[in-house]
């Protein structure tokens, strides 16, 4: 779920709501002069709140604004270990994502973090960006997961819709349904999360489930949400299959071994590298398998 950075009140919610991933935002619901005192106010939200086992995340400027390296350094030496990740937005080609790791990189080194310990989010929100969406998915080992911008990318697209992110009943079919496949290609093929963007008519939650039914379907991890009443939606929408649920269970056997017994905090999982935001995604994927009265297959 998303909380603006600039609202203390917002901030503080943020970690009762039972969303996998809670993400604090200097971006687009954050005022101009607004962004540099949240900066800090988000800083300390991670550092003094008890943000649980959720992945933690912060949504910087995109590059092309003024704020983004600022929003770097302040934010990644202030929040100290916990923050898990960076989300980039209006991602427009691969160079972005590199310069994005090598700042974090030299911010990593300078506070004592180790290397590689922030991973990064893309979000795929322009045109050009859905044009380079392969070389992007592709172009850091931070990158863990590519996020749709329906908003921004209706507005680059110049659809003639005034609310992006929800159906159109003009439209015979789905109107995105390129744009969701090709992120999605891009991202599996990358070995990335895909998350589908936010539905901005946060009163129509029945209107919510059946959209998002379209990118369950496809293959989509999950979707982004704006409210905690969005987040219960979501959470019964995207609930895990018994296979993902299999996997999650592999996943924590496999980290449990390499950390206690082999003393490795990263490690191949198949062809996958897994580490402790992989911890978070299984157990997440665990919990909510249980919830839904999932129990794990007998081992062939
Ligand atoms: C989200 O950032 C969007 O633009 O939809
Ligand atoms: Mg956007």
């Amino acid at each position: 779920m998303s909380s603006p950075g600039s609202s203390e009140r917002f901030l503080a919610k943020a970690p009762t709501v039972p969303a996998d991933m809670s993400f604090l935002d200097l971006e687009d619901s954050v005022a101009p002069l607004e962004k540099p005192a949240s900066r800090a106010r988000v800083a300390d939200a991670i550092r003094n709140l008890d943000w649980d086992d959720r992945v933690l995340c912060v949504r910087v400027n995109a590059w092309d604004t003024e704020w983004t390296y600022e929003d770097v350094i302040e934010v990644v030496s202030n929040a100290g270990p916990r923050l898990d990740e960076l989300m980039l937005p209006k991602v427009q080609s691969a160079a972005e994502v590199v310069a994005l790791d090598l700042l974090l990189t030299q911010v990593e080194k300078k506070c004592g973090l180790p290397v590689g310990h922030v991973g990064i989010e893309a979000q795929i929100e322009t045109t050009r960006g859905l044009i380079n969406v392969e070389e992007i998915c592709a172009a850091s080992p931070r990158l863990e997961t590519i996020i749709f911008g329906p908003a921004d990318f209706a507005a680059s697209m110049e659809m003639p819709v005034l609310t992006g992110g929800v159906a159109i009943p003009e439209y015979p079919g789905d109107h995105f349904n390129y744009v969701f496949s090709k992120i999605l290609m891009a991202g599996r093929a990358n070995g990335l999360q895909v998350i589908d963007g936010p539905f901005l008519k946060v009163r129509e939650l029945d209107s919510l489930r059946d959209f998002s039914q379209r990118t369950r379907v496809l293959g989509y991890d999950g979707k982004w949400a704006l409210t905690p009443d969005q987040v219960g939606v979501l959470n019964e929408v995207y609930s895990p299959t018994q296979e993902q649920f299999d996997k999650a269970h592999a996943i924590l056997d496999a980290y449990k071994k390499a950390t206690e017994q082999d003393l490795a905090g990263a490690v191949m999982f198949g062809d996958e590298m897994i580490d402790e935001a992989s911890r978070k995604m299984a157990t997440k994927f665990v919990t909510r398998g249980e919830r839904a009265g999932l129990t794990r297959s007998p081992a062939e």
